[in-house]
């Protein structure tokens, strides 16, 4: 049986593989649209990363021997599922094994962004530090603040688990009867964190008039996907300053950035770093390698995607 992984992944995943008697072609790194075409062609299972866009061309290219897609990542809005499912292919992606570690970084972004250490770091490197003073850099206090999380899933109950280690009461707003309606979490949270997955539902969310409702004091994170959040609308209300500050790992256009967001100080942006630890993605690719080999030995996947 073979397998296509689209780009280098930790050398324990592969070995699983190797362990299991795949013939492993691994595109060492990446693949365009066209080269990944080619490279598909014949293959029983792809290991992929959430850069892959996986489309009906791409199992048309794979042929009939293809039985399983494994994406390295909990999101999947990089595959088309229900194009994957007429043709009887198998998507499966990586819960759970995440959960923590987008968690604890989501805790970095609130901490980072309300205690503004990204600006007092570029302001010390630019040389521009004068001293200390009683009403420097002054930012704002978790403590006895709300926390609106938006989404209420595994790694959105996470991030809920550590509110009250900062004194903060978390609330939801999800689809689930009886969480908080969106507008009022956003018009009574000081900070609203992002954890939904991708969605034609969830694509801008947060637009323009999410953002103005909104208090001018909160702070708005998000570690989900970029195109949850109106680009052009953050930059806007943050210039407008509608809102406190945006601590964002995640973008409409990776690994572009909109370049108002660059000038303003009052934003931290990381590049899509939410599981980027040696830990977690060593467990993500050994979950997609278990998914692939689970299916090919004919039996059901470890975590398909719903
Ligand atoms: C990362 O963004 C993931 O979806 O796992």
């Amino acid at each position: 049986m073979r397998v296509l992984v689209t780009r280098r992944i930790p050398a324990p995943a592969l070995a699983i593989l190797r362990d299991a008697g795949l013939d492993v072609d691994l595109a060492e790194s990446g693949l365009d649209a066209a080269a990944l075409r080619e490279r598909v062609h014949g293959k029983d299972a792809m290991v992929c990363l959430l850069t892959d866009r996986i489309d009906a061309s791409v199992y048309d290219a794979a042929g009939r021997s293809l039985k399983v897609v494994a994406n390295v990542a909990v999101g999947y809005d990089n595959i088309d599922v229900p194009a994957a499912r007429e043709r009887g292919v198998i998507v499966t992606n990586t819960p759970d094994v995440l959960t923590g570690c987008v968690a604890e970084f989501t805790w970095a972004l609130i901490l980072a962004i309300t205690r503004r250490l990204s600006e007092g770091e570029r302001l010390i490197r630019g040389g521009g530090w004068k001293g200390w003073a009683l009403d420097f850099m002054l930012g704002s206090e978790l403590s006895g603040k709300r926390l609106g999380i938006v989404g209420a899933g595994r790694i959105g109950r996470a991030v809920a688990e550590k509110a009250s280690a900062f004194g903060m009461q978390a609330v939801f707003s999800s689809r689930a009867p009886g969480s908080m309606p969106l507008d009022e979490l956003l018009a009574t949270s000081d900070v609203v964190s992002l954890h939904v997955p991708l969605r034609p539902e969830t694509r801008h969310l947060i637009d323009r008039k999410a953002l103005a409702r909104m208090k001018r004091t909160a702070f708005l994170i998000n570690t989900s996907r970029g195109a949850v959040v109106d680009e052009d609308a953050i930059v806007w209300a943050l210039q407008e300053r509608l809102i406190a500050g945006a601590a964002l790992d995640v973008f409409e256009r990776e690994p572009q950035v909109h370049p108002g967001l660059l000038t303003l100080d009052h934003v931290l942006v990381v590049p899509h770093l939410g599981s980027a630890t040696r830990e977690t993605r060593t467990a993500m690719a050994e979950l997609a390698v278990r998914n692939v080999i689970a299916v090919l030995n004919g039996g059901p996947a470890l975590t398909p995607v719903a």
